[in-house]
């Protein structure tokens, strides 16, 4: 219940102004979001190299409907794959792409907008010596998302896809995708969907997580385990293990800000570790649905709201 609510909060117009106009919620944002500034991410980006780690940047937006808008989200992703580039970053750094922050909403022709407008970040991060991820929204997206990210690794092979395991089709698309060369992030899922299409119950989510784990370790792709979960992780390594591949031919994800102890120990323990790094002003969407996951951070976000 709570967490329907916080995810149809997430998408509601007046809720976010009023959270936005408050400056006590931003030490809350902070533990999440990098930064405004694409500074910002370059800074934590350095931080998590040196300790060892890999990022994927996402510079926040989503739901655009405003051709400017996606436009502007454009020309952020490929001046901060320069900035990456001339940091000396780029081998430790790719970066993370919502379609509807870039165009796929758009009245007409969203789809090819947007195709077109990830083809322009794929070719500046192929330029700076890196790749892009697709994250994957709601599962009204999915097929459109699969279809565009197709189109694309036709020239850019290694973007990667994003699979969420909470939906009923994702363990076919998970063999669909498990092939040569394929870069797959697998998720539990982060939007607010029907029981039609997607497992309601925390331990059939597991479950199939675990199966779709099992192809895709098992398959020729790249496997990128997103997930906090110390199950899900250990069963990660399990399967990787024998399946027969070493660190380094799969990598685990997690979220800047959650569970980052856990993420420094897998990296000294040779483990190839990716922190997902959201900065930006549009943080909203992004932080209510990490507040959706875990009722404990809501408790937080409401005292600071009070000021307590
Ligand atoms: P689960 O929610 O079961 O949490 C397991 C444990 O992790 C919790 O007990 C707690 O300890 C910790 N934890 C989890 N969430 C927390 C939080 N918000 N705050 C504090 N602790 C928390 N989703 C999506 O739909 N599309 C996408 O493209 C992506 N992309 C993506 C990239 C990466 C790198 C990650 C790690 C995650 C995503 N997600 C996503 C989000 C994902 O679908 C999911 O909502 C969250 O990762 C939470 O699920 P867990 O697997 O961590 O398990």
């Amino acid at each position: 219940m709570l967490r329907s609510a916080l995810l149809t909060a997430a998408r509601s117009e007046g809720i976010r102004r009023t959270v936005e106009a408050n400056p006590l919620t931003r030490p809350v944002v902070n533990r999440f979001v990098a930064g405004t500034a694409p500074q910002a991410a370059l800074d934590v980006t350095r931080e998590l190299a040196e300790q060892g780690m890999s990022v994927t940047l996402d510079h926040l937006g989503e739901d655009t409907e405003d051709t400017v808008q996606a436009t502007t989200t454009v020309r952020a992703y490929q001046q901060l794959l320069a900035a990456l580039h001339r940091a000396g970053l780029a081998e430790r750094a790719e970066v993370s792409v919502k379609l509807s922050a870039i165009g796929r909403l758009l009245p007409s022709d969203g789809d090819k907008i947007a195709l077109d407008n990830a083809r322009r970040i794929c070719e500046s991060a192929e330029a700076a010596g890196t790749t892009v991820t697709v994250d994957m929204e709601d599962h009204t997206t999915t097929d459109a998302t699969l279809e565009i990210l197709a189109d694309l690794r036709a020239d850019f092979p290694r973007v990667g896809a994003v699979l969420q395991a909470y939906l009923r089709r994702t363990e076919q698309d998970c063999r669909d995708l498990a092939t040569k060369g394929s870069r797959v992030r697998l998720c539990k899922g982060a939007y607010s969907e029907p029981a039609s299409v997607a497992f309601r119950d925390k331990h059939e989510v597991d479950r199939s997580y675990v199966r779709c784990l099992k192809t895709l370790m098992g398959g020729e792709g790249y496997p990128m385990v997103a997930s906090h979960d110390p199950r899900m992780v250990a069963i990660a390594s399990e399967l990787a293990a024998r399946a027969g591949r070493a660190p380094g031919s799969y990598e685990f994800q997690m979220l800047y800000g959650i569970r980052p102890a856990e993420q420094r120990r897998l990296a000294s323990g040779g483990e190839t570790v990716r922190v997902y790094v959201p900065y930006g002003t549009e943080w909203y969407g992004y932080f209510m649905r990490r507040l959706a996951e875990r009722p404990a951070n809501l408790g937080f976000f409401l005292r600071s709201l009070l000021g307590r």
